[in-house]
This record gives C-alpha cells, structure tokens and sequence, in this order.
C-alpha cells in the first residue's frame, strides 16, 4: 500500500485548457430561478465547476484524438468497427458487439429483445433509462440489491451486490420462465457508485444458470468496479484490471454499455453478447433506431475513439487516480463532519440531503434543493438522486420514496485538477454551516419520463 502523507499529482498535463466563467451570487440565483431549481436546466457557462454527470464529460487524450483523424466514415464496415469490436472481445471477451450512440440505445434494443409484457427483471438498484426501457418493453424492475445498500453510512465493501436470496425468492414467486435476465452494474450508481465483488457475481450466475436465466451486466463503469475489487478482494490484489474486467464478465451473458464513463469518450455506447441468436435480434432491432449494425449512430471515429479509450481506461496508473481523486475529495467532506454515503464510491460522492437538510421533508425534495443551493453558494453544479430522481409508482401514480434522497457530485475523467476539488469541498462546507437557513420545494412542471432532467420547481414561502 502506499504511504498516504505522500503526495499524488494526476498522472497527465494539460495541453489544451476550456476557460470557465466566475460568476457572482446574484447572478446564480437569478439563473437558478431561470432553471426552476434544477440544475439541468442551467445553461453549462454559467457553470464554474460542473459535477454535474461523469457522462460524456471526459476528457480525451492526444492519442484518441489522433484517433479521431482516422475515421473511416464509410457508411457499412468501417474499419473502426473492427478495431472497437476486437477490443470488445480483448477487454470484456463477449463474442459479438453491436454499436449504439449511447447506453440508453443499448438499453433499448436489449430491452425489447429479451422481454415479453408481464415478465420481471431482478437488478442491483434501479437506474433510471435502464428501469424505464425494462419498463416500456413491458417489463417490470424487481429491486434485489443487498438491504446495507440502502443505508447511507454502512460501511460494506461491496454494497453493489445482488442479495441472491431475494433473487431466489422472486424466481420462486414468479417463476424463472417470467425472468429473461437480472441485469447487474458494476458499479451501481444510484448506491452511490458502489461495486459489486466477484464472489457476488459468480454467485449470480450460479442461480441463473440453475433456472436458465441470463444475466446482463451493465458495463458502463466495469473497470471502476474492477478497481475496487482489485483493492478490497482477497485473491485479486496482484491481478491487473485487465484480467479482473475479463473474469467478471466472463460470470456474465451480455453487456450494455454507455462508452461516455469509463471509456473516456464524449459520445459512444454498444451492446455486447455472447449468443447468437439475441445478436441476430440486435442486429436486426439497431437498424431500425440506431443505424447499420457496423456503426449503430455513431461516426467512424467515434467508434475508433472508444476502441482507444478503453485501451487507455484499464490502465492502472488511470483508474487508481481516477478513483483517488474521488477519494481525496470526499474525505475532506467526511473531516468536516459531512453526511455522505460511505465507502465513497467509484465516479462520484454522494452528499445525503436527508441528513444535511434534516428539516426539509422529502415531499419538499431536499435533495433538488440541496443541488440548487450549491449552485447558488459556489457555482458548483451538482444533482439530485433522490425522490425526483425515483419518478412514480406505475400502479399507483404516486410519487415513489426512496430511502437514499443524494445529491451527487460526479467528476468527469481527466478534467479537473485536486485544486477545484478543494474549492468545491470548501463550498459544501459553508453550506453545510448554514443549513437550517433553507427551505424546501415545489414542483411546478412535471415531465412523464425521466422527470428529472426537465421538472421545475419553486421555493417554498
Ligand atoms: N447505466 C448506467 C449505470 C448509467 O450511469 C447510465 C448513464 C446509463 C446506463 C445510460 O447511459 O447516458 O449513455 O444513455 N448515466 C448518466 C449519469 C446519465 O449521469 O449517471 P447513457
């Protein structure tokens, strides 16, 4: 292990720099209004540090965007198809891939291939495009993560894992010919970017093979969940992440992918199967909503900047910063006795709006609130994922409560420097000194998908 009081510097140079803009508090509150209290509705330059999302927000290296130059964009049989499917195979070892323009395209395309209305699909926490496209195929999303998911400060290592009892209790109730797959991420970001052990997943697929189920990893930060099991795992401490990536989903039937996390891209996404049958389907199903099967909604090179990234993503030097850096921010956060969820995770720390805004009920969204105040406080851009997050009960229309109401502040890859991470640590802080001051919300628009990205609200007099 390395001796913690040395100092660490991420491991690149800046060769290009993107100047933000400072604005005054007046300012941001006036924007904040403008936006209806949600911080995706910000416009990005009146942004100083935005944590909004690790998603499509990386930074690229000078050797992906060398890559860039070699776009073949053909309309069929790109050569960077090539490159990206026979990285696919190297990394992550699934025979057959299927480009998408990003992991909701792969979600879809999945979902409508495996489900048949009525059926259930298991899955380690919920996240949002993943439920809604299980969902709209006719679905319905089954939570079986472990119960310590659920808590915001138990400190289990792996708090990404499937509980396989509950996973054996629904096939009972059910029955497996209802379940055509549990869907598994590594690591699960709604938990708060918590990874998943490989114990945990061998013992995944034991059970569905046992009951012909398929099992279909959510892959999007698979390396960042390797990470940690490298760190935290007996037996794995001397493997590379290579090896940990190919093992884990070697447990596994199919991948989707959002290439716009771990891979270091700004757009990309694929699905990813090992039977081909279901690949038959996907290649049929991706040229109706995505395009040609060699290219899936995306150019040439930006399939040969994904085939780059992914190179450069299972480097150890890489994900241990990337992963530290989170580190090194949230343990400031924790020295000044702020409520985040422990162990700090994978792509992003997690304040608890519950705890930190203890006074706000969460019908008053505390959690949005939470986001906007950091906003106005620090031109730090954050988000909810919390009850708004959680959208409505299909049955019952009302809202669903989950126990987690986060804020989550999420660093893009390769983009910002400990320096900003100290200025936004420093922001929370004076916000958290001044917490009984705020109120809560209401919201006044409310969209019917994915409520969050576009809902509006108001302060509460
Ligand atoms: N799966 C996980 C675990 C994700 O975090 C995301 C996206 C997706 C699938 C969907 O991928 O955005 O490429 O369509 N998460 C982003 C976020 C939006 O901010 O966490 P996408």
């Amino acid at each position: 292990m390395a001796d913690k009081r040395k100092p660490w510097a991420e491991p690149y140079k800046i060769k290009v720099v993107e100047p933000v803009k400072m604005t005054t508090r007046e300012y941001r509150i006036e924007k904040i209004k403008e936006a209806g209290y949600n911080t995706f509705l910000l416009r990005s330059e009146d942004v100083y540090i935005d944590l909004l999302t690790d998603s499509g927000t990386n930074a690229m290296s000078d050797y992906q965007w060398a890559g860039m130059m070699l776009g073949d964009e053909a309309y069929a049989g790109s050569k960077n198809f090539y490159y990206l499917e026979s990285n696919v195979q190297k990394f992550y070892g699934y025979k057959y891939l299927v480009p998408t323009h990003q992991g909701r395209g792969a979600e879809h395309l999945l979902s409508q291939s495996l489900i048949k209305d009525g059926d259930f699909i298991p899955g380690n926490m919920y996240f949002t495009t993943t439920r809604l496209h299980q969902e709209l195929a006719g679905g319905t999303f089954v939570d079986v993560i472990i119960d310590e998911a659920h808590i915001p400060d138990n400190l289990h290592p792996f708090k990404g894992n499937v509980d396989i009892q509950k996973f054996e209790d629904l096939i009972k109730k059910v029955g497996a010919d209802k379940i055509p797959y549990i869907s598994v991420a590594g690591t699960v970001n709604m938990a708060g970017g918590q990874p998943v052990s490989m114990q945990n997943i061998k013992e995944v697929k034991q059970m569905a093979d046992k009951y012909g189920i398929k099992v279909v990893l959510d892959a999007t930060r698979a390396i960042e969940n390797a990470f940690f099991i490298k760190e935290r795992e007996p037996g794995y401490a001397d493997k590379s992440i290579e090896e940990i990536l190919f093992e884990f989903c070697s447990y596994t039937d199919a991948a989707t992918m959002s290439g716009k996390k771990d891979l270091l891209v700004n757009i990309g996404g694929f699905v990813a199967v090992n039977d081909w049958e279901l690949f038959e389907e996907l290649r049929n199903l991706v040229v109706v909503y995505e395009g040609l099967h060699t290219y899936g909604g995306l150019a040439g090179r930006d399939m040969e900047a994904m085939a780059r990234g992914m190179e450069e993503a299972v480097q150890y030097d890489h994900i241990r910063s990337r992963i530290k850096q989170i580190e090194y921010f949230g343990n400031q956060l924790i020295e000044n006795n702020i409520p985040i969820v422990k162990p700090i995770g994978g792509h992003a720390v997690f304040l608890d709006a519950r705890a930190f805004y203890d006074h706000i009920p969460q019908i008053n969204f505390p959690a949005q609130k939470l986001a906007a105040d950091l906003y106005i406080e620090s031109g730090v851009r954050a988000m909810e994922r919390g009850i708004v997050s959680a959208g409505r009960n299909r049955e019952t229309g009302d809202h669903n409560y989950p126990k987690l109401e986060l804020v989550r502040l999420t660093f893009p890859r390769r983009v910002y420097m400990q320096s900003h991470l100290d200025v936004t640590a420093y922001s929370v802080n004076e916000l958290y000194e001044k917490r009984h001051q705020a109120k809560g919300l209401k919201m006044v628009y409310e969209p019917k998908y994915l409520r969050f990205f576009q809902a509006r609200f108001e302060e509460l007099s």
